[in-house]
């Protein structure tokens, strides 16, 4: 599966040599309402962007449909794409999954490239090749693995995200030092989220991006060691699900909400280090708040976990630590575990 990595300090530079890599005939630039107004003045005066055809697309999930992915067909379509265009995609994880998947797809695909914008989507959702949209009132329901030609990951655009986005995608960075070592999970708990180090921040998203494209190497189906990747993710889908029709929160949220239910349950039942784990926690309190849920809820918050689409017959899929780096997949609990680790949850 192709699929480059470039950490850029000159995107007018990787962006010109990474677009001529590929023979194309047309060139297509995929955005979203917010990319366009606060990413794209950074790109659109680069030479080799000139003849691409722009596509919007709404902003945020609510965006990511059947609906989004007919729109960019049809631009693509009438834009005069063939089998032999390109097509790049600026933006976080909708644009980054959501243009992937079309660009999968139409005429049974073309190549692309990512260029993503938040952090979120630098460290996971751009790099290794999994597209998507969400359906059937379900997230990343439909899509295939197919991975960008290259993706470009310049940590200038960091500096147009708030604070809640920075959170959300060190969530999944934090998720990448607990499943490496020692030293780069203390970096990431030293890291001040409320006075970013943008030069800092930029060097921790090269060692983060390098842990995932280490692991998408060796499984980029997600037979085995890819499950790594989804530590935090069986209870975060779940609190992320819970919210959707409630408080919608961003992704990392969950995810570091996820987190402290499944260090919980590494504890109980992998051997993970007690105080490791309250130290994980007091971060995530911290910078993540919690979620304010009650035990009427663990029914329903089950109901999503037992959904999953990692599960395999029903049985719900954990990876599970028995020390940082320590990586255990294909676990399972029982429900009465879970419904102890949410009340560890409500209690911390
Ligand atoms: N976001 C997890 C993965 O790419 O496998």
């Amino acid at each position: 599966m192709a699929n480059k990595v470039v950490i850029s300090t000159n995107i007018a530079q990787t962006l010109t040599e990474a677009v001529e890599e590929v023979k194309h005939d047309r060139l297509f630039l995929l955005m979203d309402e917010i990319t366009q107004e606060l990413c794209f003045p950074v790109v659109k005066d680069i030479p080799c962007l000139g003849e691409a055809i722009p596509i919007t697309i709404g902003a945020t999930d609510t965006h990511k449909t059947l609906e989004t992915l007919a729109k960019v067909w049809t631009e693509l379509g009438n834009g005069g794409g063939t089998r032999h265009s390109l097509m790049v995609n600026l933006g976080g994880g909708m644009v980054t999954d959501l243009g992937g998947f079309a660009a999968s797809t139409f005429k049974r695909g073309i190549k692309y490239i990512n260029v993503p914008t938040t952090l979120l989507s630098m460290v996971d959702a751009s790099v290794g090749g999994k597209t998507g949209i969400n359906f059937n009132g379900l997230k990343n329901e439909i899509g295939v693995f197919n991975a960008p030609e290259t993706v470009i990951i310049d940590t200038e655009f960091l500096k147009t995200l708030d604070q809640e986005n920075i959170c959300s995608g060190y969530a999944e960075m934090l998720k990448h030092g607990l499943i490496s070592n020692n030293k780069n999970f203390a970096e990431l708990l030293n890291f001040d989220l409320n006075e970013v180090d943008y030069l800092h921040l930029g060097q921790m998203v090269g060692t983060s991006v390098a842990i995932k494209e280490r692991i998408v190497e060796e499984d980029p189906l997600e037979h085995g060691i890819r499950k790594a990747l989804n530590l935090g993710h069986t209870a975060g889908h779940a609190f992320e699900s819970w919210c959707l029709s409630r408080h919608p929160v961003l992704h990392g949220y969950a995810v570091a909400w996820g987190l402290v239910c499944e260090l919980y349950l590494s504890c109980i039942k992998t051997g993970f280090p007690t105080e490791k784990m309250r130290q994980s926690v007091r971060f995530i309190k911290e910078n993540y708040g919690t979620l304010s849920i009650t035990c009427d809820d663990y029914e329903e918050l089950y109901g999503y976990m037992t959904h999953d689409k990692k599960n395999t017959a029903g049985i719900i899929n954990f990876t599970l630590l028995g020390d940082i780096g320590d990586i255990r997949i294909n676990q399972t609990a029982t429900k009465e575990e879970i419904f102890e680790a949410l009340d560890f949850f409500r209690e911390s």
